[in-house]
């Protein structure tokens, strides 16, 4: 689908943005392996929450939706049984990595596929270390999914150092250790986002800055009943749009603010945001609040490399503030982001180009040479199928002076099946 979006005079209502992807994808998985019924509250219907449910149901979890409560009946962390030799983890490379560390934690073997983009991102992260608990996996080129996961040989839990700060990467080991006798530590030194922990009640020591988290047998799975807060990395892009459409007021109610997501607050401040927060209250596990954004000038900001985890999904949006903040702007230390659903760097310097921004691409960022008076006619997007990459055109597209088009814009659904609706909304005030 192309979608052609209007220039914006003014963005104007309250939005209320989808549940957290990556909180609902947790709490699919989590309800598998606790011994009861979780019944949770505003579930997301977008497309890699959904691929996480049915691939929990294959499983071996009762799982019924209605609207947006998910009833999970898990079976228990050690009946998790596969019903059928594949599960489809679509677009989700967060459905992909958990789940091979429960898989391997229970022993069973299944394959895991995924969509072209999903097969193309690189899974020896987990891999090798999952290799060292005693797992045996047989991937495509030895890095690539479909990935054949099983374990013959016992559970060997370890001590594993970080080597990215990657919170995919760190749940995936949490979850196999939780199978394990002995506690399997994962040593975190740059923290990335911390809603495994946070939901599975685990146990942290915290030394000079870093964090050891561990997992074995011992660690009861809590019931996941709670009801999950919007996500922060979709309002994202409402933050960042009310920042630079001029006359804006936007509000975000019961927005996820876990300090180890929201960075861009902390970032959109610093650029001279007009953002307040309101009502701020714990949901489960994880604190929310009410934020609201109006029209702000923004001025350039260098983005600290520790930060980069905090605000890892928010830099395609992060790009185009920048193009319309004053100075010099600089992402550097985001090599990551060219291992997203798709190479980001390569993406948002093409996004960047349709408009004819001033910008160099880097090998690990991009440096952006914003100005508030930045004007472009309109641009041709392609969003090469990632969901982000297409909704930050999107909010670039309203700066310019003519109609835009973003190509393949129905992947917005990945993680917002309304954004395109939410935008019309603002549009007419
Ligand atoms: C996610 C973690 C991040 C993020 C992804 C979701 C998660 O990836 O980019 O969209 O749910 O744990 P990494 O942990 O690989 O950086």
């Amino acid at each position: 689908m192309i979608k052609t979006v209007s220039p914006a005079t003014s963005l104007q209502g309250t939005i209320t943005p989808p549940p957290d992807k990556s909180i609902s994808q947790r709490a699919a998985i989590f309800s598998l392996l606790h011994d009861g019924v979780s019944i949770i509250k505003n579930y997301s219907p977008a497309q890699d929450p959904q691929s996480a449910l049915a691939c929990v149901e294959q499983l071996g979890a009762d799982v019924t939706q209605l609207d947006d409560v998910v009833s999970i009946k898990g079976t228990g962390r050690f009946r998790v049984r596969p019903m059928s030799d594949e599960l489809d983890c679509g677009n989700s490379g967060t459905a992909m990595r958990l789940l091979a560390g429960v898989l391997v934690g229970a022993g069973t073997g299944v394959m895991l596929i995924g969509d072209p983009s999903l097969s193309a991102r690189t899974m020896t992260r987990i891999i090798n270390p999952l290799e060292k608990m005693g797992a045996h996996i047989l991937a495509r080129n030895s890095a690539y999914a479909p990935l054949f996961v099983t374990r013959e040989d016992p559970l060997k839990p370890m001590d594993f150092e970080l080597p990215i700060p990657s919170a995919q990467l760190k749940s995936c080991i949490l979850l196999a250790g939780l199978f394990g006798e002995t506690p399997t530590r994962v040593i975190e030194k740059v923290p990335s986002r911390d809603h495994t922990e946070r939901l599975l009640n685990l146990n942290i020591e915290e030394k000079n800055g870093t964090r050891i988290i561990s997992a074995s047998q011992k660690d009861e799975i809590p019931n996941q009943s709670y009801t999950i807060p919007a996500d922060f990395s979709a309002a994202a892009f409402w933050l960042v749009a009310g920042c630079i459409v001029p006359d804006s007021e936007i509000r975000l109610p019961g927005t996820g603010l876990n300090p180890t997501r929201n960075a861009l607050l902390k970032i959109l401040k610093q650029m001279g945001a007009d953002i307040t927060i309101e009502n701020e209250r714990m949901e489960g596990a994880e604190p929310v609040g009410d934020i609201i954004v109006r029209t702000s000038e923004l001025r350039a900001i260098s983005i600290e490399k520790n930060l980069i985890p905090n605000c890892i999904d928010e830099l395609p949006i992060i790009a185009v503030a920048m193009t319309f903040a004053y100075g010099t702007s600089v992402i550097s230390g985001a090599e990551e982001l060219r291992h997203k659903e798709t190479d980001r760097i390569m993406a948002i310097a093409k996004m960047l180009k349709a408009v004819g921004a001033n910008f160099e691409e880097m090998e690990d960022g991009l440096v952006i040479r914003g100005n508030p008076e930045f004007e472009f006619k309109s641009g041709r997007f392609r969003s090469f199928h990632d969901h982000r990459i297409a909704m930050a055109s999107a909010i670039l597209s309203l700066k310019g002076s003519t109609n835009s088009q973003i190509e393949d814009a129905e992947c917005a659904a990945v993680s917002y099946p309304s954004f395109w609706d939410d935008l019309e909304v603002l549009v007419n005030g």
